[in-house]
């Protein structure tokens, strides 16, 4: 990795240039009222039509400034600049996130590491700048898996995770994944030709908002984060039997809700009062047939476990399993449970961390290193590329809510380190 910039044989150094915030908040308004709530909130689920109209509002913008966008056969949005602008041709940089979002969430989740990247791109492209590797931005399709319930689903794609993939995916309610994935420009049938081998990229960066309080209770302005949190999520179904409320009596009922609450409060005391793992969520649930006179016949929920330590997941996810099937004879139901993702914590590249850590420096701006407690795309991408992670504070440390904001100032500053980064490497 060298210290110095890339930009040659150029009028503007590369230390001279600079990121237009006013358009970086610009754009992130315009993207924020696509699939955009009265409560502020934004529902842009991966594959959604508002995540479509997403993806073709970024891409247009991508072409207005003389880049080029494609898809590729998973549905990452990939963007680059015309012709050849390298000084040489090592492996390109990769930079970017995700346009999708939970249901109801926020502006700034993934979106803002996708528009910051086509800002990247766009101020190195108006500049001119020849640097040592191509830099491409990038949105990976579905991060968050709110519609189709494979999070991560473009990058494992991206990385090859081809196996972990169920062959023919589906929404919640059925739909194929295979159609959806054909309106945005992808193709099924061909997800070998999206993936990229070990040692094909030099470096992935993904600027991201904290998601939580760290940054703004120590009143710092960039995060470099050392680590990302490893994440099991599993999909458990509860059939039972149905009935009449008011006839059916309360002896030999095989209620799956019951059931299922029983569970949810088991997951929430394995990380609070057990300690086996740091955060343990039940965040979704489908209830048939949803009637409030009738004993329910089928339960669908979905449990999310976090840590840092393999090896505590794995003991969490195997109490989860075992507090399932023994409340499940208990309650006379048939249960099951699979695990639909596996992503280890990763450790973020040092140099990486460190030329982050520089370039806030030399721009004047404070840092803190810092753990992620959410997942990102970078966790998978680490598979095969050196990564890192750029935060900026949040404000009152929420996400995944309408509430979910960064100030102005800290938008441009984290923009304004990534593209530093950038030349840095
Ligand atoms: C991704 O948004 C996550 O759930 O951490
Ligand atoms: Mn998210
Ligand atoms: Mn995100």
């Amino acid at each position: 990795m060298r210290n110095s910039l890339t930009v040659a044989d150029k009028p503007r150094s590369g230390t001279s240039l600079r990121i237009d915030g006013a358009r970086l908040l610009d754009r992130l308004d315009r993207l924020a009222e696509i699939g955009g709530g009265e409560d502020g909130g934004v529902t842009r689920m991966g594959f959604s039509d508002a995540d479509q109209e997403a993806r073709a509002h970024v891409a247009r913008q991508a072409a207005e400034a003389g880049l080029t966008a494609t898809v590729d056969a998973g549905g990452n949005l990939l963007i680059r600049r015309p012709g050849d602008h390298r000084g040489s041709h090592r492996p390109p940089i990769l930079v970017g996130s995700h346009l999708d979002t939970v249901a109801n969430g926020g502006r700034l989740d993934g979106a803002y590491g996708v528009i910051a990247a086509l800002e990247v791109l766009q101020t190195l492209h108006e500049a001119g700048a020849e640097t040592d590797h191509e830099v491409i931005a990038i949105s990976f399709a579905n991060e968050e898996g709110a519609l189709f319930p494979q999070p991560f689903w473009g990058s494992m794609v991206f990385a090859g995770r081809l196996d972990a993939l169920p062959s023919e995916p589906e929404d919640y309610s059925g739909r194929p994944l295979r159609d959806a994935l054909a309106r945005v420009g992808g193709d099924l049938s061909q997800l070998k030709t999206a993936t990229w081998a070990p040692g094909s990229l030099t470096a992935y960066l993904e600027l991201h908002v904290e998601q939580g309080p760290v940054l703004e209770r120590l009143g710092r302005s960039i995060g470099v984060v050392e680590s990302i949190t490893g994440r099991i999520h599993m999909s458990v179904q509860i059939n039972g039997k149905a009935g009449h409320a008011g006839t059916t009596p309360m002896e030999g009922r095989q209620d799956p809700l019951v059931v299922a609450a029983r569970l949810i409060h088991v997951v929430q005391g394995l990380a609070r009062e057990e300690k086996l793992c740091r955060v343990a969520t039940v965040g979704r649930m489908e209830v048939q047939p949803n009637s409030p006179n009738t004993i329910p016949n089928s339960v669908r929920l979905d449990v999310d476990l976090r840590d840092s330590d393999p090896a505590r997941l794995a003991a969490a996810e195997q109490t989860v399993r075992g507090a399932l099937a023994a409340l499940a004879r208990l309650g006379n139901v048939r249960a099951v449970i699979e695990s639909t993702v596996r992503s280890a914590p990763v450790q973020t590249d040092r140099r990486i961390r460190d030329a982050i850590a520089a370039s806030a420096t030399e721009l004047g701006h404070s840092q803190e290193t810092l753990p992620s407690g959410a997942g990102h795309d970078a966790q998978i991408v680490a598979d095969l590329a050196p990564v890192g992670m750029i935060f900026v504070p949040s404000i009152d440390g929420v996400s995944h809510v309408p509430s979910e904001r960064t100030s102005p100032e800290d938008l441009v500053i984290g923009a304004e380190v990534l593209l530093r980064t950038v030349l840095k490497l």
